[in-house]
């Protein structure tokens, strides 16, 4: 019998996270401390032969979607020849990356050829002042370069992340709502999450989906579904976000309410870390050394064994709402988002 991971729920993984190193240069108010982070010795990270070997034995698994993720994924020298090297594997039939947008106008190209096929970008603010505010960087115009880019290549869908706080970026809807109108964007706006190290998150700062969507019905704006969410125990279709197009736009809003109506029972994901950490939930207070593994000369038998036991302990979901939850040591930058 072939074997899957599937946890103690039912749910079915076939989506792997790979964060390539946990370095950004940017320092998300949200994300991560201006100075004092501690970063990954470079002896630390998994080597691109290290992440291609773990991609083709969860491959072997059922995994058939990789994102690339960070710190900041581009920071990782020629990570276009990762991309090549995990876009050979038979099995995998998809692979997405994840980026703060800085380094993308450059790279996008190279990225596409070597097997990128979908992108993600970052971007909170359209305020060049909130932008670095946010971000304690001004560089709000790469990110655009980078969107024009892809945009110009064609590549589609294009994703932008944007995680609104109320008092900082939340004056801001109509303007990604008229972004996402005008411009072949799909926006999804993400729940603040209790994650960063000294992040400043209460559950006050949370913009929820729900206040999003009567803001942007208030507006007059008609939205058109496009999913039924939620859709649990199945590896068709599941994704986190809730998805509306325009009556009369070209783009379209997605909504991914992390916090108040989590997505914890059709999660189909786990993660690793540019240490080699696999973890089953972004909120997980346990971790399995797969780099102590493939280091130690375990064969890929062995390494499945491991993996398909860690899976089938997957966190029921997080407990953010909850009397007891506890945050995780890592940001959210040495988790890969
Ligand atoms: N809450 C919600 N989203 C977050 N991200 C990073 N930290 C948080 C958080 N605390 C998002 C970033 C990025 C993605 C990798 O994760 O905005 O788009
Ligand atoms: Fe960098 Fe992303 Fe963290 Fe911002 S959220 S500091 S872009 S890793």
């Amino acid at each position: 019998m072939e074997k899957i991971l599937k946890d103690n729920f039912g749910r079915i993984v076939n989506n792997l996270r790979i964060s390539v190193t946990d370095r950004c240069n940017f320092r998300c108010t949200y994300c991560m401390p201006e100075e004092g982070m501690l970063w990954l010795a470079k002896d630390e990270l998994l080597t691109f032969e290290e992440i291609t070997r773990l991609t083709k034995i969860f491959s072997e698994l059922g995994v058939t979607k990789i994102r690339l993720t960070g710190g900041e994924p581009l920071m990782r020298k020629d990570l276009h020849l990762l991309v090549q090297q995990i876009s050979c594997i038979e099995k995998i039939k998809d692979i997405a990356l994840t980026t703060n947008g800085f380094f993308l106008d450059e790279q996008a190209e190279q990225l596409v050829h070597a097997g990128v096929s979908r992108f993600t970008v970052s971007c909170d603010s359209l305020n060049p002042e909130t932008f670095e505010t946010l971000t304690r960087r001004n560089y709000l115009h790469k990110v655009f370069e980078a969107l024009n880019v892809i945009e110009q290549l064609g590549i589609r869908p294009i994703k932008i992340n944007t995680v609104l706080i109320r008092g900082i970026n939340d004056s801001e809807i109509e303007d990604f709502v008229e972004l996402a109108r005008t411009k072949p964007y799909i926006i999804r706006f993400i729940e603040f999450m209790p994650i960063g190290k000294d992040d400043g998150w209460t559950i006050d700062k949370v913009v929820s989906t729900k206040e999003i969507i009567e803001h942007i019905n208030a507006m007059g704006k008609k939205l058109i579904p496009l999913t039924s969410n939620h859709q649990p125990l199945t590896t068709n279709h599941v994704e986190p976000a809730e998805r509306y197009k325009f009556e009369d736009g070209i783009g379209e809003i997605g909504f991914i309410s992390s916090v108040s109506e989590p997505f914890c029972s059709s999660c189909n994901r786990v993660r690793i870390t540019s240490d080699g950490k696999l973890r089953t939930c972004l909120f997980s207070l346990i971790e399995t050394d797969l780099k102590f593994l493939l280091r130690g000369g375990a064969g890929d038998e062995e390494i499945k064994e491991i993996i398909i036991n860690a899976v089938l302990e997957k966190e029921e979901g997080h407990l953010i709402n909850q009397t007891g939850f506890v945050r995780p040591e890592r940001t959210m930058s040495a988790i890969g988002g």
